[in-house]
């Protein structure tokens, strides 16, 4: 079976139909559950990973996946394609497209990954950027529900930077139907543009600037480091001052529900955006989310190269089976 309207690209998490998300959710479930089931969707083939920034987890999570799924993954820095040396985003998709099944991309800007999905015929997945972080927010959102089932029950607050892992994590929540608060200061709040549109698909998403405002209630706190790798670092000590209130302690998680999780997409700063205390203490699932950004890698090359997806468009209108 083949959908008319199979999503080629994972480029930001608004891409996808609440049917998607769920499909991808139970998919990463039963990946975790049976995790070396003999599969073989990426048998003889090669899944291309390009990183402009560092990566820790995205990297070997993707590069894991593809073996599971039988592939062989490739991992390269800007300096080691001819993009470095100013072959254009095109050439280089189009090159690769010819070669590989997957074409996966950490790239600064937002425009270029959008680049190399509009020139490739093959699969571009968005593996961070400025702006998005689409496979974290589904590791997060597996790691939710294996916690808390009803993920339309769930209230999350982020405090701190609303940077891309925020902005993907708008995107999911409204998608899945649960309830995020965000708490940031002045000048720091996500994008309006993307948080008008998750709440126009229905997200219950509130801007607020105290933080004790965000997690009180909530089941799950969420903070990501203050200088993201696409910040300026002389705007580093700017963001300190404006952020230290902001920090995850003790004092913050006693505010929240009763046994209240603490979430974080990794790396983390001890001692900045959370205390060692809260990071490393029995509340913490962070390396629970870790843990599912492979199951969930493995759901989103599955799903794409099987053309299971079918995007945003499909909360509108019913797919079109052919
Ligand atoms: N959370 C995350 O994307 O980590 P890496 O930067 O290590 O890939
Ligand atoms: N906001 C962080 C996330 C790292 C996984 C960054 O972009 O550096």
């Amino acid at each position: 079976m083949h959908l008319a309207w199979a999503m080629k690209d994972l480029l930001r998490t608004a891409d996808l139909s609440r049917r998607d998300l769920a499909l991808l959710l139970e998919l990463a479930g039963r990946f975790k559950t049976r995790p070396y089931q003999h599969r073989s969707e990426l048998a003889n083939q090669t899944v291309v990973l390009f990183f402009d920034k560092p990566s820790t987890r995205t990297r070997i999570s993707l590069a894991t996946a593809v073996a599971r799924l039988g592939g062989v993954p490739i991992v390269v820095g800007p300096d080691e394609l001819q993009l470095g040396r100013g072959e254009t985003i095109e050439d280089t998709a189009k090159t690769l497209s010819r070669y590989a099944r997957v074409f996966v991309a950490r790239t600064y800007r937002d425009e270029d990954v959008e680049r190399f999905a509009r020139a490739a015929t093959i699969p571009v997945i968005n593996a961070l950027t400025d702006r998005h972080h689409p496979l974290q927010s589904l590791a997060d959102l597996m790691t939710l529900d294996e916690r808390f089932g009803d993920l339309r029950e769930v209230e999350l607050a982020w405090v701190g930077d609303g940077n891309n892992v925020c902005h993907s994590l708008i995107e999911a929540m409204s998608l899945a139907g649960g309830v995020m608060r965000v708490a940031t200061p002045d000048g720091y709040a996500p994008d309006p543009a993307i948080v008008e549109a998750a709440r126009a698909r229905g997200g219950r998403i509130t801007l607020v600037r105290d933080p004790r405002e965000a997690v009180h209630g909530a089941h799950a706190v969420y903070t990501d480091t203050w200088v993201s790798m696409g910040d300026p670092e002389v705007e580093r000590a700017a963001r300190v001052d404006a952020l230290t209130p902001y920090r995850v302690d003790e004092a913050l998680m006693a505010r929240a529900r009763p046994g209240a999780l603490f979430m974080h997409c990794l790396p983390d700063h001890r001692g900045e955006e959370v205390s060692a205390e809260v990071v490393d203490g029995p509340r913490s699932i962070v390396f629970e989310q870790a843990e599912n950004r492979l199951h969930t890698a493995v759901a989103v090359l599955h799903a794409l190269v099987e053309e299971r997806l079918v995007g945003e468009r499909d909360d509108e209108e019913e797919g079109v089976w052919r």
